[in-house]
């Protein structure tokens, strides 16, 4: 009788034994996690028929128009983590401030931080999605403040994202190389498909999105004028691949290599994406699979977190089509 391939569940028994001191609490959260992801998988595959499509009418603390199905996400996590024991804050994209949870319930160590539906946009056409994550661990007693929440990204425990493709993908890292897993949604378990992702340290692709390209600073315009130009040698152009979902497009790059980019723009220097929830776990998984992530200046890790909902820039992908993007516009080249 063959053996099963390594499944989610397996996966983390395993990673769990290699660590003595471990309780089995990070065991736990990423199973809950990979939970979620099903639930989410399975409102997604369903909206188009039980009308959950579409705007709720309100706006998020980033002032967007919210997503009937951004707000179902958010509740997948809530419904899963809030009487979990396992966690002792609840970040998200949606809600303003960190969830409270309820009193007299058993709380765990690790403080979770995601992005319930990145690529919101994209749900009423049929089109991928994604959910992110961070983790932190909170050594201290009772609940952490929000100001313990708010770190800077080498400080994350493990990180990863879930994609809604043609076939929904946990990715995940723990600070010990990244690993890949696809739902057999038949059975509902996952099963590792992508061991040990590693990034090509050149790609030919990249995403970005450039009808904003008037509002970028000179730098940025030359540097993307720079992959679209013809040069053998250097592999140029690059292919342009930009889908509106940062997950997506991420997951294209750490599978066949390449950058995504949401840079900063003259107005708007601060860009658009998040630093906590969206750049930092990212960023985690893309160094760790041995790629680069950046504002364009500095690394993404070590941007000082000052706010739960605060905006970077980012360059992320094959490490030397980062340094490149950083060469131009740190005015090197
Ligand atoms: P979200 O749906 O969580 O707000 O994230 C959308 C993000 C990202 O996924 C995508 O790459 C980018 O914003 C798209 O923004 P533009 O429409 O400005 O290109
Ligand atoms: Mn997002
Ligand atoms: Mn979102």
């Amino acid at each position: 009788m063959k053996p099963l391939p390594s499944t989610l569940t397996r996966h983390i028994i395993r990673s769990q034994a290699a660590h003595p001191g471990a309780t089995g609490e990070f065991s736990l959260l990423m199973a809950q996690i990979g939970l979620v992801g099903k639930m989410i998988a399975n409102d997604l595959r369903r909206a188009g028929l039980v009308n959950i499509l579409g705007t709720t009418g309100g706006t998020n603390v980033q002032g967007e128009a919210v997503k009937k199905l951004d707000e179902i996400a958010n509740e997948s996590f809530l419904k899963v983590f809030q009487y979990s024991g396992l966690v002792c804050a609840l970040v998200s994209e949606e809600m303003e401030k960190p969830v409270h949870l309820p009193e007299n319930w058993p709380t765990g160590k690790y403080m979770l931080l995601f992005d319930p539906l990145d690529g919101s946009s994209n749900t009423d056409v049929n089109m991928p999605l994604g959910t992110i994550f961070s983790i932190l661990r909170h050594d201290g007693k009772g609940l952490p403040t929000e100001a313990e929440m708010i770190r800077k990204g080498t400080k994350q425990e493990a990180a990863g994202y879930i994609m809604y493709g043609s076939s929904t993908m946990l990715v995940f890292t723990a600070g010990h190389g990244v690993h890949g897993f696809t739902l057999d949604p038949e059975i509902g378990e996952y099963y590792l498909s992508h061991e040990n992702i590693q990034i090509p340290s050149r790609g030919r692709v990249y995403a970005v999105n450039e009808g904003n390209a008037k509002k970028w600073p000179e730098c940025t315009r030359k540097f993307v004028e720079y992959l679209k130009a013809s040069d053998k040698q250097t592999g140029r152009p690059y292919a342009g691949r930009y889908s509106g979902c940062l997950v997506a497009d991420v997951h294209r790059m750490l599978l066949g290599g390449g950058l995504y980019l949401y840079p900063a723009e003259v107005d708007k220097p601060e860009g658009k994406l998040r630093l906590l929830y969206e750049a930092n776990p990212l960023a985690m998984v893309v160094e760790q699979a041995g790629g680069k992530a950046s504002t364009g200046t500095m690394r993404i890790l070590d941007v000082e977190a000052k706010s739960l909902h605060q905006r970077v820039p980012l360059v992320i992908g094959s490490r030397d089509d980062v340094t490149l993007a950083e060469d131009f516009m740190l005015g090197v080249r």
